[in-house]
């Protein structure tokens, strides 16, 4: 293994499976994940309950309310806490799903999570998984990664996890326009970089993701550029 820490870039659009990915990644790896959506998603919640209507948030309310959030580490990665507590599963719930598009359009939001972000990386191998952590959070990460996938087999995955069932055809049609919605509103966050190698996982399972990835990082660690050796 290499002396000097490595960062494994994954960016990618929603429900692309980069989290659950960057997850099992950086445990194959013994690498620590960091979930940046986590942080937007903590904040947004955050202010749900605080800032009242979202039509009145600003860079500036929220920027005041991200001192109580924070990422502390826990095995294998970081979780984000508000007020010192676990900030738990109300981050994936549907209201802040809603709202936070809007949240990390803010500039005052982005470098703040950015900072974060880059702080629990610091001294350490990471896999780190978002929509710029490639091209702004970490230009200079030497294995970047951009998962997609077709957005009918995304919002099918998604719906297989959400229900723990077979979804019907109409239920994925009404997921996959959800979906399609969501992209167009972070599609200024989500950016591929020049130097991305670009993973289509529409027909790959979870696991052969999980192995090109641990692959080309295992090559990295011997030196082997990832142009070298794609996937
Ligand atoms: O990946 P996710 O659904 O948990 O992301 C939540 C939101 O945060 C989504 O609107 C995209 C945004 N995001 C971002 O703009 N930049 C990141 N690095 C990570 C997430």
């Amino acid at each position: 293994m290499s002396d000097s820490p490595l960062v494994v870039a994954i960016d990618g659009p929603a429900a692309s499976g980069k989290s659950s990915t960057a997850h099992w990644v950086a445990e194959r790896l013994g690498y620590r994940h960091v979930d940046s959506g986590a942080l937007y998603r903590a904040l947004t919640l955050l202010a749900t309950r605080e800032a009242g209507p979202s039509d009145g948030w600003t860079g500036e309310r929220l920027a005041a309310l991200a001192d109580r959030v924070r990422l502390d580490a826990v095995p294998g990665g970081f979780e984000p806490t508000i007020d010192g507590a676990p900030a738990g599963d109300g981050i994936r719930g549907a209201e802040v799903t809603r709202c936070v598009s809007l949240v990390a359009q803010m500039p005052a939001v982005r470098g703040w999570v950015n900072a974060r972000v880059r702080e629990a990386a610091e001294g350490r191998s990471v896999v780190v998984d978002g929509r710029d952590i490639g091209t702004v959070v970490f230009p200079e990460a030497p294995l970047k990664i951009f998962l997609v996938a077709d957005p009918w087999e995304r919002a099918r995955r998604r719906l297989v996890q959400r229900l723990g069932r077979r979804p019907a055809d109409a239920e994925i049609a009404e997921e996959t326009e959800r979906l399609v919605q969501r992209d167009a509103k972070d599609a200024t966050q989500t950016v591929q970089a020049k130097d991305a190698i670009l993973l289509d996982t529409t027909y790959l399972t979870q696991a052969e993701q999980v192995d090109r990835i641990v692959a080309l990082t295992r090559a990295l660690e011997r030196g082997v550029s990832p142009e070298a050796d794609p996937a």
